[in-house]
């Protein structure tokens, strides 16, 4: 298990409030083979996809280092080698970048590494999300931990990761994050059954279940990529048979503490992006690009919707000019 030691982080990572927490480590489970992207994931993993100008796990990793986690486990998969290589120094290209004294990409090229400590185990074979978060126990062992799912993109000026911690804090158990979605959409995701808590973003969830269909969904609710689990799941998912897909589901062995009143849920309101599937995911790419590089995105963007003949009015002054 190749470990990357985070001894100089940027000056962007995190430290005071949120490292007096008990939850230090994260787990990002990023071993499933990216079906929907292919071609494109035939030799590189669908995380390593580019969002804007940085992979799609960066945003994951960068988000739980914000967060104040300090101890990142990624599980991955086979042909995975290129997420621990980013995530690893790279010090040809560090020594080219020094020579030409080019400190901004130098920074982005080290910034991985430097994140946090950042571990790596396979899962083997891809028995579904409960078994790569059941992968993950030898290394966290017997404290709260925080999943995140690449997919689910977070905007880095949200605190969803925070806020989730303050509530295991102060109730205990595992928290998930819940997000109300069209109930059209309620199939792509678990789902949960909640009741008040007299907290307006704090609910207790009642019961979960897996890509219900529309019908026999309990709620709106649906239970997006971001969850602090209590140690006790690693127990249930251990005696979690397979369920939706034959998969061995995080979301069944949630059900279980749920049952029990120790699964509490946030309403997240804020800015979640899906890179998940291809149309969800070039809308990421867009929306995350008219923030960063920004104007001159935009700009494009304005023109380029502004119709088709703006469009073949400049295919035409292209063709004239050359
Ligand atoms: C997974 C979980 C599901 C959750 C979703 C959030 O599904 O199984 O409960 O709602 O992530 O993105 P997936 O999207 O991996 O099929």
């Amino acid at each position: 298990m190749p470990q990357h030691g985070a001894h100089d982080r940027p000056p962007h990572s995190p430290a005071g409030p949120a490292l007096s927490r008990t939850v230090r480590k994260a787990v990002v489970p990023a071993a499933g083979l990216g079906t929907r992207f292919l071609p494109a994931t035939k030799a590189t993993p669908k995380e390593m996809l580019p969002v804007v100008d940085k992979p799609a796990i960066q945003y994951a990793v960068e988000e739980a280092a914000a967060a104040g986690l300090d101890d990142i486990l990624v599980v991955t998969g086979r042909h995975k080698r290129a997420i621990e290589d980013h995530f690893d120094h790279a010090h040809e290209l560090e020594q080219a970048l020094a020579a030409k004294g080019d400190t901004v990409r130098l920074d982005a090229v080290r910034d991985p590494a430097r994140l946090a400590d950042i571990h790596h185990i396979r899962q083997g074979d891809p028995l579904g999300l409960g078994h790569a978060v059941l992968c993950a126990r030898r290394h966290v062992g017997d404290q709260p931990f925080v999943v995140l799912l690449g997919d689910d993109l977070i905007d880095p000026r949200e605190t969803l990761l925070s806020r989730m911690l303050d509530v295991r804090d102060r109730y205990a158990g595992s928290v998930v994050a819940l997000m109300r979605v069209d109930p059209a959409q309620i199939h792509l995701y678990g789902c949960a059954a909640v009741s008040p808590t007299g907290e307006d973003d704090v609910v207790r969830v009642t019961g979960l279940v897996e890509k219900p269909s529309r019908e026999t969904a309990p709620s709106a609710y649906a239970v997006i990529g971001r969850h602090v689990l209590d140690p006790a799941v690693f127990g249930t998912l251990e005696r979690t048979p397979p369920g939706r897909g034959g998969e061995i589901q995080l979301t069944d062995a949630l059900q279980e503490l749920a049952a029990n009143g120790t699964v509490h849920g946030v309403v997240f309101v804020g800015l979640r992006y899906d890179t998940g599937d291809r149309a969800d995911y070039l809308r990421t790419v867009v929306r995350l690009a008219c923030d960063r590089p920004g104007p001159e995105c935009v700009a494009w963007l304005k023109e380029f919707v502004a119709g088709p003949e703006g469009d073949s009015a400049r295919r035409e002054e292209g063709r004239r000019a050359a």
